[in-house]
């Protein structure tokens, strides 16, 4: 699907989070890492204001949040950028909002030294997501988020040159 360009993508305040939180509780996937605004508020918080994470929002022509990702700029082995975490508003799923995310997180930290993601195993939907953006998966590691859910770990490189 081609990237709805009339998104804009700009860094999140801490009252445009409301919407976000109500997207992770609604979601099993999510319900399972036993994740919710209570478990998540301080360090989204923190991460707002936090000069090596960016906590980004898509928005649409008319000001709705249609989008948000939790990135950490050198957060894999202090060296490649680390995706933390990306939902999209489940009524604007498939119309863009993702990758407008994440071209805009790549437009400026894909290099040097890529981004790592995790996802777990059973969420197909993100790992075609992934996939369909040029993401490889290079690994596994089980119980690591959480016990009993094994991590999938994948990585995007920049062109070398
Ligand atoms: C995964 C998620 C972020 C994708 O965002 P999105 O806005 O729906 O995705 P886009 O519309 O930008 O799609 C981008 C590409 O991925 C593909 N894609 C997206 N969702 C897909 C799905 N469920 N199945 C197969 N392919 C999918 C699209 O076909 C598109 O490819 P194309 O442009 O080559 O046709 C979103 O569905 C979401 O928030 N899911 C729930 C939370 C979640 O799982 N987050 C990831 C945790 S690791």
């Amino acid at each position: 699907m081609a990237p709805q360009t009339a998104l804009e993508i700009r860094p999140l305040a801490v009252p445009d989070l409301a919407p976000v939180y109500a997207w992770i509780e609604g979601n099993p996937l999510f319900a399972r890492y036993g994740m919710s605004r209570t478990t998540l508020a301080a360090g989204l918080e923190r991460a707002v204001a936090d000069p090596e994470a960016l906590v980004v929002g898509a928005f649409a022509p008319e000001g709705k949040l249609t989008g948000f990702a939790w990135f950490v700029k050198r957060g894999a082995f202090a060296r490649s950028g680390y995706l933390r975490l990306i939902v999209v508003d489940p009524a604007a799923e498939s119309s863009g909002t993702g990758r407008a995310l994440m071209q805009h997180l790549e437009a400026k930290h894909l290099k040097p030294n890529g981004i790592f993601l995790l996802t777990t195993d059973s969420n197909v939907e993100a790992q075609s997501f992934y996939s369909r953006l040029g993401y490889r998966k290079v690994g596994e590691i089980p119980d690591y988020v959480h016990a009993g859910l094994t991590e999938w770990i994948y990585h995007k490189a920049p062109a070398r040159t």
